[in-house]
């Protein structure tokens, strides 16, 4: 692996020589700064300074700052991951629901869906759309405070009858600090007597101004129920797909998020994974959050077992040693010491941090008390 000096890796980050030499010390690194440290560990530098790492190959590593990905050439389309929102009993489940009988591949597989956290349909034009089940607000709320940015698009599920409610603008107000662009659904159209246009004319106090109303949002008049214009949905989401042009490299070490866990009886620790770079395979040695392992298994939501998974996939892993946190960040490595290098580094910094809190709870007590 290539080597760099302190100096320059500092430089590279814009960050301060000193703090980048204070960094290698809690990870039992001892280097000054005109001395070499190797690609792995200026890797693990760079990732606790927050910023991106870009691995050019297996052996060489470039320190990149955010934004520094693969090379265009490198990168092919990939499907995208779609999160739905929306105000309790407004439909979102019965969306879901509804979308994923439209999946054109379900046949196929014989039936056995798995209750998992996100899913993969094909649409009849046989291009793949991903919808994330669980975030709840909350969910989704924590996966952002940890850094994982997992959906390219957020369906905001309004109901006619009800209109905009505050998780309504909730979810607004999280698709905006995200930065990802909304479609709205405006759902249960199918109810005798509802007035869409209500809904729309709600939005813009909200500043969502539908295309309709000359603005740049999609709309789409729905029933999850009835199965109204679910094609129409389908077809807003590959548009926007379109304009965002979703791409990764399918050839390289995978790395994504985690979207749910849980220790399962039978099984072990459980967790389901969005892959979002690179190909996920069988038998990898995967990092995930500070927990690591072998993919013994991996299967998808059809229950079925794969060799391999590529961007925009969600499945389920298994061989982990724990339960990762949702919204935990997760990598293949190249072998078991780099894993439990990678790993103990993460428990580190979680057990700094935690130190950190407690430190700063003190202090707050101690200040109340004075
Ligand atoms: P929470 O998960 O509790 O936030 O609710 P949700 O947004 O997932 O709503 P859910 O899909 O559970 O639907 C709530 C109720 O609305 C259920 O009784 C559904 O049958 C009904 N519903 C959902 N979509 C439609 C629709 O298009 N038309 C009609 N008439 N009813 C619908
Ligand atoms: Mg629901």
């Amino acid at each position: 692996p290539e080597a760099i000096t302190v100096q320059e890796l500092a430089n590279r980050m814009a960050a301060r020589g000193g703090e980048v030499v204070k960094a290698l010390f809690r990870m039992g690194v001892m280097a000054t700064l005109t001395q070499s440290i190797d690609a792995d560990t200026a890797e693990l530098v760079v990732q606790e300074f927050g910023h991106r790492v870009k691995r050019v190959s297996e052996s060489d590593v470039e320190i990149g700052l955010e934004g520094a990905e693969d090379t265009d050439t490198d990168l092919q389309p990939r499907p995208p991951v779609v999160t739905i929102m929306g105000h309790v009993d407004h439909g979102k489940t019965s969306l879901l629901d509804a979308l994923r009988k439209t999946d054109v591949a379900a046949h196929e597989a014989g039936g056995i869906t798995q209750h998992i956290g996100a899913y993969q349909i094909t649409v009849p034009d046989g291009s793949k759309v991903t919808f994330i089940d669980t975030p709840g607000h909350e969910a989704f709320t924590a996966m952002r405070a940890r850094g994982a940015s997992v959906t390219d698009m957020v369906v905001l599920v309004v109901a006619a009858d009800d209109g905009v409610m505050p998780q309504t603008i909730e979810a607004i107000r999280h698709a905006k600090a995200a930065g990802v662009p909304l479609i709205v659904a405006v759902n249960k159209i199918d109810k005798p007597g509802v007035k869409p246009e209500r809904v729309k004319q709600e939005l813009l106090q909200h500043e969502i101004v539908v295309e309709s109303l000359g603005g740049d949002t999609q709309e789409i008049e729905v029933s999850a129920t009835q199965r109204i214009n679910l094609d129409k949905l389908l077809e807003a989401i590959s548009l926007q797909a379109e304009v965002l042009d979703l791409k990764a490299n399918p050839n390289r070490a995978a790395e994504g998020t985690v979207i749910e866990s849980k220790l399962d009886r039978g099984r072990g620790p459980v967790a389901t994974v969005l892959v979002q770079k690179g190909t996920l395979r069988q038998g990898d040695i995967v990092v995930a959050g500070a927990e690591w392992g072998r993919v013994r298994a991996m299967l998808d939501d059809k229950g079925r077992q794969l060799k391999d998974a590529p961007p925009s996939l969600p499945v389920e892993i298994l061989g982990l040693s724990g339960v990762p946190a949702a919204g935990d960040n997760f990598i293949a490595v190249e072998n078991e010491a780099r894993a439990r290098e990678v790993s103990e580094f993460r428990q580190r910094r979680a057990r700094d941090k935690a130190a950190a809190a407690a430190g700063a709870g003190r202090g707050n007590l101690t200040d109340m008390l004075a």
